[in-house]
């Protein structure tokens, strides 16, 4: 359905107003794949309606495992696990659903899955993700495009080095070491916000995980795991997206729900522009802007704390608008400037080489057909148009649809002229 329809932006409309920030998408799929530790029933709360999230659903409900949502709280039963056989058909819809073999493989003893293959953004190595579960004892066979992959005595701990700070890597690890005999070690483990939200649902439902959030993550494994309820972080990409929505049409915005410790880079880059941003009580977010914006100058994404990859994509829109030349330097993924040639066709100035994107601001942009290709891409899209002279039409839904709940109904909320057809 949505690969037909498109979202339309009359752009020009200055937003105003509150927005309530969605659960994260990449909390979210992690903690679905959590719960296959539990031999419970496990409750998720702010759980976004994201394909992404019912895609998780669909492998949980394949494992054996009962899923039901109410609105946002979605209750995984993993009292049962009675198939270890993930089908292709399921690990294409989402490629982050690796993440579903280190639990698998660590309450069952073994699991076969198809291999994710590569993805919008580039290939998608899970060389890290196989290397590390090696090194716990599993034995892998790469075959026909399957893993099949056994542990029949279970895992051991170990003292695993990633060579880069892979957060979905970090995750399985995570996930297989807490049901594994001994102690497991993570040097140069991901720090990401959301790594800390996985260890903290973890060591409720019994599991004993220090170091989330630092460089070192050290797992002890245990014999069960029981299992809880527990709230999912806010999404700092939306957030930070609805900062660039926002600002791009010089408004004046309120992100309720929203964890300001996980936007600062991204608070920090929008200051350099121009934004007045002020955080405050646990979660609200303020944003205005009254001036015209100007370049932040060279944007490098990073690991976190570094300017988050999956932010770019709406910056550089924001940026294509502000005065000056803004350099960006992709640092996570081989392929993530395509929304570059689409926010050209609206009248921007960009011009991309290998992991260099430089953008000369213009006064104004002009609506136009467009195409999303990836998730963030397609968000930026979203962003530009807001912003855009005349009409914008954006196909491609289907990947804005996989991480941001309703963004046409959102932005309506505040003021945008946005609609679905
Ligand atoms: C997660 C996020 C994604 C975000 C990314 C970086 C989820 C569901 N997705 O993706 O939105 O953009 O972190 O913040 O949480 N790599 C390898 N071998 C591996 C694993 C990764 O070479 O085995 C490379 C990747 O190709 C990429 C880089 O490491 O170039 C970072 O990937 P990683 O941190 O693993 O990202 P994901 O967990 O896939």
């Amino acid at each position: 359905m949505a690969e037909q329809q498109r979202i339309v932006i009359g752009g020009g409309k200055r937003l105003e107003g509150e927005i309530p920030i969605q659960g994260a998408k990449n909390s979210a799929l992690p903690l679905l794949a959590a719960t296959v530790l539990c031999s419970g029933e496990s409750v998720l709360h702010n759980c976004p309606h994201l394909s992404d999230c019912d895609s998780a659903c669909r492998i949980l409900e394949c494992l054996g495992c009962r899923c039901k949502r109410e609105q946002n709280t979605v209750t995984v039963d993993s009292s049962v696990i009675s198939c270890t056989d993930i089908p292709a058909s399921l690990m294409r819809e989402m490629r982050s659903s690796i993440i579903f073999l280190g639990s698998v493989l660590t309450r069952c003893g073994r699991c076969r899955m198809s291999f994710p293959g590569g993805c919008e953004l580039g290939p998608r190595p899970i060389d890290f993700h196989l290397a590390a579960l090696r090194e716990m004892g599993a034995v892998i066979d790469e075959r026909h495009g399957y893993l099949e992959c056994t542990a029949p005595k279970g895992l051991n701990g170990a003292r695993i080095t990633l060579s880069f700070s892979s957060v979905g890597a970090t995750e399985n690890i995570m996930l297989a070491a807490s049901l594994a005999e001994g102690t497991t070690e993570i040097h140069n483990a991901a720090r990401e916000p959301e790594i800390v939200d996985l260890a903290e649902y973890i060591n409720k439902c019994g599991g004993k995980i220090s170091g989330a959030g630092e460089s070192t993550i050290v797992i002890e494994g245990v014999k069960r795991l029981s299992s809880c309820e527990h709230r999912i972080m806010s999404d700092r990409i939306a957030a930070a997206t609805y900062l660039c929505c926002g600002a791009i049409t010089g408004g004046e915005l309120i992100l309720t729900g929203a964890d300001h410790s996980g936007l600062r880079p991204v608070i920090a880059v929008l200051e350099r522009m121009g934004c007045s941003i002020y955080t405050y009580g646990k979660s609200n977010v303020f944003i205005n802007v009254r001036r015209p914006l100007t370049s932040p100058g060279t944007v490098r994404t990073n690991v976190h704390p570094g300017f988050p990859t999956d932010a770019q994509p709406p910056l550089m829109a924001l940026t294509a608008v502000a005065g000056g030349t803004t350099v960006f330097v992709e640092n996570i993924f081989e392929n993530r400037f395509k929304h570059a040639s689409e926010l050209v066709r609206l009248g921007a100035h960009i011009s991309v080489e290998g992991k260099v994107a430089v953008v000369i601001g213009v006064r104004s942009l002009s609506g136009a057909e467009l195409v999303a290709t990836d998730l963030r891409g397609g968000a930026a899209l979203v962003t530009a148009g807001l912003a855009a002279e005349g009409t914008t039409k954006i196909a491609g839904l289907s990947h804005i649809d996989r991480g941001y709940e309703n963004i046409e109904g959102v932005l309506r909320s505040v003021g945008a002229d946005i609609t679905r057809k």
